[in-house]
């Protein structure tokens, strides 16, 4: 059996990622493409365990470095439990977040070293990069509006700052180019339809 292909969706606050990935399930699966819906931080038991821990209380409860290990910590649980497996089962696997995540929110957001996340993610993520990322990328205002209007402040991040979530920008798109064998910026403005027309797009050109 051949093994799958591993998609991660990344972005700021209210990009809309989570619709997309359940556009995106129901795609592949009218395509004949066995695949399973996943998410970060969580996806596994254990590691919706530690998301209540990491996501729940103080905007100041952990340190950026506490902060990146129990990210790695909740992504090792996943990996092992639900995300190799599924690879090894020949099913695709799109996960709602991943390590860019990490990258973005606790090294350029909260100011962990960027060589900490690196030595992180090779241990742990090592191998098993994602085949493709999708990056959602709109303006901060319009994302936190979006996300306001699902409920005001539903984690810790959404209440920070403007200048953190455009911190938060600045790194995923610089990520974008870095890492542009497995990156495309996805352009989240607009309606849903277009959007998705937009992630279906980077799926065939890179993928299909
Ligand atoms: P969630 O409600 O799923 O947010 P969103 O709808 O924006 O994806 O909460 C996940 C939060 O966790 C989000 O604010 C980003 C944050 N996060 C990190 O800070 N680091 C990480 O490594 C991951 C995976 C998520």
């Amino acid at each position: 059996m051949t093994h799958g292909r591993f998609i991660t969706f990344e972005g700021g606050e209210g990009a809309g990622k989570s619709t997309q990935v359940a556009r995106l399930l129901e795609r592949l699966r009218e395509h004949g493409i066995d695949a399973i819906r996943t998410r970060e931080p969580g996806g596994s038991t254990g590691a919706e365990e530690i998301r209540n821990i990491a996501l729940n209380g103080d905007a100041g409860r952990w340190s950026p470095l506490t902060e990146t290990m129990l990210m790695f910590a909740a992504r090792s649980d996943h990996l092992e439990k639900t995300i190799r497996p599924a690879l090894e089962a020949g099913r695709w696997v799109v996960c709602d977040r991943f390590a860019d995540s990490s990258r973005a929110y606790q090294g350029a957001g909260g100011g962990a070293p960027a060589d900490f996340i690196e030595t992180l993610d090779a241990a742990i993520v090592g191998d098993t990069q994602p085949d493709l990322t999708l990056i959602f990328d709109l303006p901060v205002e319009v994302g936190l509006e979006r996300a306001f209007g699902r409920g005001l402040f539903e984690t810790r991040f959404e209440s920070k700052g403007l200048e953190f979530h455009e911190r938060l920008r600045r790194r995923f798109l610089e990520i974008a180019q870095e890492k542009s064998e497995r990156c495309v910026v996805i352009d989240a403005t607009g309606d849903e339809e277009a959007v998705a027309a937009r992630v279906w797009a980077a799926i065939e050109g890179r993928l299909l």
